[in-house]
């Protein structure tokens, strides 16, 4: 596929994918085009069955400083409505494959909620995150006043959205927000790593098992123990359940088919 502003490749390990925003100059500031280059890879990789594991990384100095204000600054609520935007973040948050963040420098914005869609964020101990919209008289719109609100609570999210305020790799993953923080030289390889370990279980399993987490956030915990159980019956009509047990018993590392 041929795209303006983001790389797409394979990584140096099996079965994972790579997407790398490619707008250093402008901090990857994600402007329509960009967004929709992310959700046409991100579909084409759920349906290339050789990929089990996407990686989204930015550069050193920014995983993404926000949506493009150059692009927003004279926009009119109906043009916004008209262009509707929206719909490319929830096409990217149906992906089924699992998605690892590796994010250093500025995750702002857009840029933070971009990462929030993200399954797992392995961020560099330079990456900041923040919530700035309030600083240009918006607030945020693509899950940043609720992913970050179930991701870190409501006092450290009311205080990023309402002051602007960044918080450091060490804040985020102390609050929850991130999963790991590594030496800049190593966030890319460390999510590569993760996303590697990953695409060896079985693809179906996983993918279920996203799934259902992601179900946590949408349902009682009646109806989310209902859909995990459901899931979790399905999955014994898989080659891979049989397999992976199987493996278990005879000693021996299973190898996962995907079917
Ligand atoms: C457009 C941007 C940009 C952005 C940076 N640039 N962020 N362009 N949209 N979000 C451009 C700058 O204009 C500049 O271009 C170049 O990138 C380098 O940025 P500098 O500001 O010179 O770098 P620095 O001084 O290091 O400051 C870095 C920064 C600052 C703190 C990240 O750039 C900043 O505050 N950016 C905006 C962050 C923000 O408000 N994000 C939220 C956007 S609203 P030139 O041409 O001057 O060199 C949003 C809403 C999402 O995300 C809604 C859902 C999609």
């Amino acid at each position: 596929m041929d795209f303006s502003f983001i790389l797409v490749n394979p990584a140096h390990v099996p079965h994972v994918a790579l997407i790398q925003l490619n707008r250093p100059k402008e901090l990857n500031a994600l402007n329509l085009q960009l967004m929709g280059e992310i959700r046409d890879a991100l579909k084409a990789l759920d349906e290339d069955d050789s990929v089990r594991a996407i990686v989204i990384t930015g550069n050193e100095r920014a995983f993404a400083a926000g949506a493009d204000i150059k692009q927003m600054a004279g926009k009119t609520a109906v043009d916004m409505l008209l262009i509707d935007q929206f719909s490319t973040w929830d096409a990217i948050r149906k992906t089924k494959k699992p998605i690892i963040g590796a994010v250093s420098g500025f995750a702002l914005g857009g840029g933070c909620e971009l990462a929030m869609l993200c399954d797992i964020i392995i961020a560099s101990e330079t990456a900041q995150f923040g919530q700035p919209e309030i600083n240009i008289g918006v607030m945020p719109g693509a899950g940043g006043t609720q992913r970050l609100t179930r991701a870190v609570g409501k006092a450290l999210a009311m205080e990023m959205v309402l002051s602007g305020r960044f918080i450091t790799a060490e804040e985020a993953k102390a609050a929850g927000l991130i999963n790991k923080i590594v030496p800049v030289e190593l966030y890319l390889d460390e999510a590569v790593k993760m996303a590697s370990a990953i695409a060896a279980k079985s693809p179906i399993a996983v993918q279920l098992a996203k799934e259902s987490v992601l179900k946590s956030f949408e349902s009682s915990l009646q109806e989310g123990l209902y859909f995990e159980r459901k899931n979790f019956y399905m999955l014994f009509a898989t080659e891979d359940q049989k397999e992976g047990m199987n493996a278990f018993v005879e000693k021996r590392k299973a190898d996962f088919k995907g079917r």
